[in-house]
């Protein structure tokens, strides 16, 4: 490793706060085994996953953005904040950034930039990487970055099992709590069909098998650039963070990675540095953007002291483009962690049936531009109230 290579660009820029939130439902895998006559074992030990979260009738991405939001607005408050920068697969208007919308229920002041970003379950590090180079031109400012996504597909499709739903707020700023983001990152592209969601798609489209090899070939492409970069030793790093779609799949790419880098793959050293990322990512299920930030928060509120302990990033979004960078976890960074409030988003969540679970997954908006109010189900504290005009209304509930 070159020690000049790492240390280059601002090693002090990086992640102040972190806090996510997720749905008012969850339907559990065992109701679906149940439904669908499948091995309970290929869901739990096969993907493993355990639930996923599902959005009440008044949920969405944005009033899922505003919960993860609110809090670190509380803590922080909104003066340094100068961008807004959101990313989604699940975009809710095809002009209108949704982060707008989070502004709103936020009172955030009129002198903000708000933008949204698009790359699949890859977006949201685009957003990082690209708030720290505006923390970099101005260590005064701070970004919120959030990543907010309900993922879907068909029902009786084999994704089916691999939704959720959840939102992350990042506080982005100089001289972090929790983590410093270091250069240099590997990067990768390559123009594939795995998974993508026209349009005129509420549900995504995808080829699983080629999905998990075009995210394992991204393992390998940001990991050569990486190297070549200078970037750090694979024996450096404590723990690392993958994007989970299925929490299986975090372990797959790491042993991947660790067979790239010409080590043996002792299964227990793999669960060691990924076990404690999959927490919240096994009840979640896939959150397409906030996957990878889920599993950062996982692990800093269930792993032992991370203190001046480097962590990996892989972050992968189909279609494809895909991240390996490095973070270093900041001395002190317990006492900023919100690891009771991110316990009880994943059990507050209420048990619903297949049923259920299929009405809501079947909900769809008249599109005739009339009123169209929603039900109140969310205990959560934003609700989309209805449709009117074609406008989305969102209110504090
Ligand atoms: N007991 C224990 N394990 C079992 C089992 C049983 N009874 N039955 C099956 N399994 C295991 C299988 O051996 C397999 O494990 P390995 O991959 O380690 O061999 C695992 O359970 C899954 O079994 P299948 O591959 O047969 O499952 P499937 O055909 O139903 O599809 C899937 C699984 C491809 C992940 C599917 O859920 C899917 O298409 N999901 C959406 C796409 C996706 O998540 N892709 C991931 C990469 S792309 C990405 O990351 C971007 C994104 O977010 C979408």
């Amino acid at each position: 490793m070159s020690v000049t290579s790492v240390m280059s660009g601002d090693p002090t820029i990086g992640i102040h706060d972190l806090s996510f939130a997720t749905t008012q439902y969850v339907l559990t895998h065992a109701t679906l085994a149940a439904e669908n006559g499948t091995d309970i074992a290929k869901y739990h030990a096969g993907i493993g996953q355990r639930s996923m979260s599902v959005p009440a009738a008044d949920e969405d991405i944005v009033t899922m953005a505003a919960a993860a939001a609110a809090p670190v607005i509380a803590r922080h408050g909104a003066e340094r904040i100068r961008t807004v920068v959101f990313a989604t697969e699940t975009s809710v208007d095809q002009a209108k950034a949704a982060g707008i919308h989070v502004h709103s229920l936020l009172g955030l002041p009129s002198a903000t930039r708000v933008v949204e970003l698009k790359q699949a379950c890859y977006g949201a590090t685009a957003a990082l990487q690209f708030a720290i180079g505006l923390v970099h031109r101005d260590r005064s400012q701070q970004v919120l970055v959030i990543a907010s996504d309900v993922s879907k597909y068909e029902l009786g499709n084999p994704g089916e099992a691999t939704q959720g739903a959840a939102a992350v707020a990042m506080l982005v700023s100089a001289d972090p709590a929790l983590v410093r983001i270091e250069d240099p990152s590997g990067v990768f592209t390559a123009d594939i069909m795995d998974f993508w969601r026209p349009n005129y798609r509420t549900t995504a489209l995808v080829d699983g098998q080629e999905s998990i090899s075009a995210y394992l070939q991204a393992v390998e492409g940001t990991w050569k650039d990486y190297t070549e970069q200078g970037g750090r030793a694979l024996t450096e790093f404590s723990a690392f963070c993958y994007h989970q779609p299925f929490t299986k799949m975090a372990y797959k790419a790491h042993r991947h990675l660790t067979q790239q880098g010409g080590h043996d793959t002792d299964q227990a050293e793999i669960a060691r540095c990924v076990g404690p990322t999959t927490t919240y990512n096994m009840d979640v299920g896939n959150s397409y953007t906030a996957s990878v930030y889920l599993a950062l928060a996982s692990l800093l509120d269930h792993a032992d002291d991370l203190t001046d302990q480097a962590v990996g990033f892989l972050s992968y979004g189909s279609g494809s483009v895909a991240e390996f960078f490095a973070g270093t976890v900041v001395p002190g960074y317990r006492s900023h962690l919100r690891s009771a409030m991110h316990r009880e988003a994943v059990a507050r969540r209420e048990d619903i049936d297949y049923a259920q679970y299929r009405v809501l997954h079947e909900q769809a908006f008249p599109v005739d531009g009339g009123d169209h109010p929603l039900p109140r189900e969310t205990t959560g504290p934003y609700r989309l109230a209805g449709i009117s005009g074609h406008k989305r209304i969102y209110e504090p509930r």
